[in-house]
């Protein structure tokens, strides 16, 4: 699985990290995008297509079933990875975004004007978007949970908003933009006081967390397959059985029925409920593969190389005249954003990309967040187990060239 055996070098199990771009060696510091893919998954695609290849839960043939069964088995890794009670409450989506806009289309029937819907000030758009478009379906009421200047939730201000008009929260365990780790116990905890229903937005923490959705106790927990060593295209909703029965579906098609005539449908049981027409196959079983590849790394190992990364990225890059971090919450990821003053974001990610480096810049959608620090976007670098303090060096020594040629 791991094929590296020393953890330091598990960089090797990546062919992609390998490469040189505009002749530097490759320097991948934009996981909080897309994280890279072990031989192992990129293997897993292919035995896929090369052995298997079938449409599931329709045939009788032995492909058929073998997709099926591989595709079930994939689904059961994943309820016992986030720990969910069934495996049923474990629904493949297209990723985080169709996860949480399944569940907004699913409260349109039970929501109604005047309810209040509570998000943060941290969501990236697609955690505030779908409950904007709920709001105009419902005549329901957005609040938002305010923050302080190191990017933390303000959690007296939350206990304010809470009321009995409270029906949904919606927040991220962790910020793509700043980093932050959010209080989640706290805030589902809360929300449940009031008997309002809670989604929590896991895309930036399951690359670096691994959440007991039982112990946290929210309704809805989404995340991505490929922030995760996975493929695009694929991720996960779990949902609270209890609620996964209140939603209406989110499609209609095949697969999701029990009895289709003119007059009349019935739908089928969970997860098919939810699940209309021919999913990711092979997405929904190498997401599987990526998670056994996550768990041998080994979540504990993964934390412990990320903390000291980050201590280590904070110290260097703070030795550099004129670089504001954005966001320095107490609880933090390994994902450090940043300015250089009288430089744009842009202008350094496109310089020290010529020098083999790739990070993000811009408004990493989370728009709100940059109006809060009233500023156009960051650079952010976001690192995963397999970099290294090389790389946090030859990024700094890049922002560096990137701040002389620029001032
Ligand atoms: N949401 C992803 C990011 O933060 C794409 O970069």
């Amino acid at each position: 699985m791991v094929l590296e055996k020393d953890l330091k070098n598990v960089s090797k199990d990546f062919p992609i990290l390998k490469q040189e771009v505009n002749g530097k060696p490759l320097v991948y510091l934009d996981n909080g995008a897309s994280s890279q893919k072990p031989q192992v998954v990129i293997d897993a695609i292919t035995k896929y297509y090369t052995e298997i290849n079938a449409n599931i839960h329709r045939g009788v043939h032995t492909l058929s079933q073998k997709a099926t069964d591989a595709y079930e088995a994939s689904r059961k890794k994943l309820q016992v990875h986030f720990n969910a009670k069934h495996d049923f409450e474990i629904l493949f989506t297209k990723g985080t975004t169709d996860g949480i806009n399944l569940v907004a289309s699913g409260f349109t029937t039970l929501l109604s004007k005047g309810d209040e819907i509570i998000v943060s000030h941290l969501e990236h758009h697609s955690n505030i978007v779908p409950w904007q478009m709920l709001c105009e379906r419902t005549g329901a009421v957005l609040k938002v949970i305010p923050m302080n200047n190191k990017g933390e939730l303000l959690m007296d201000e939350y206990d304010k908003l809470l009321s009995d008009k409270t029906k949904l929260v919606a927040v991220n365990h962790v910020s793509n933009a700043l980093g932050t780790i959010n209080p989640i116990k706290y805030i589902i905890d809360k929300a449940h006081e009031y008997d309002a229903v809670i989604l929590i937005d896991g895309a930036q923490a399951t690359p670096h967390i691994k959440p007991d959705v039982q112990a946290l106790n929210c309704d809805f927990y989404v995340c991505s397959a490929h922030k995760m060593c996975g493929p695009t295209g694929v991720g996960i909703l779990y949902g609270k059985e209890e609620w996964l029965n209140i939603m209406p579906p989110y499609q209609g098609g095949g697969e999701m029925i029990k009895e289709v005539t003119f007059e009349e449908t019935t739908y089928a049981c969970l997860p098919h409920k939810f699940e209309a027409g021919t999913p990711n196959i092979a997405g929904g079983i190498v997401f599987g593969v990526a998670i056994d590849y996550m768990n041998a790394v080994g979540f504990e190992y993964i934390q412990q190389q990320e903390d000291e990364l980050l201590a280590y990225a904070n110290q260097e890059l703070k030795k550099i005249q004129g670089l504001k971090l954005i966001g320095t919450a107490q609880e933090k990821v390994s994902v450090i954003s940043f300015n250089i003053e009288g430089c744009h974001p842009y202008d350094i990610g496109t310089i020290v990309d010529k020098l083999g480096v790739a990070v993000r810049t811009g408004h990493h959608c989370t728009q709100p967040i940059m109006q809060f620090f009233d500023i156009p976007g960051t650079i952010r670098a976001s690192f995963m187990f397999y970099n290294t303090k090389e790389d946090v060096d030859v990024l700094v020594s890049a922002v560096k060239k990137a701040k002389m040629m620029l001032l």
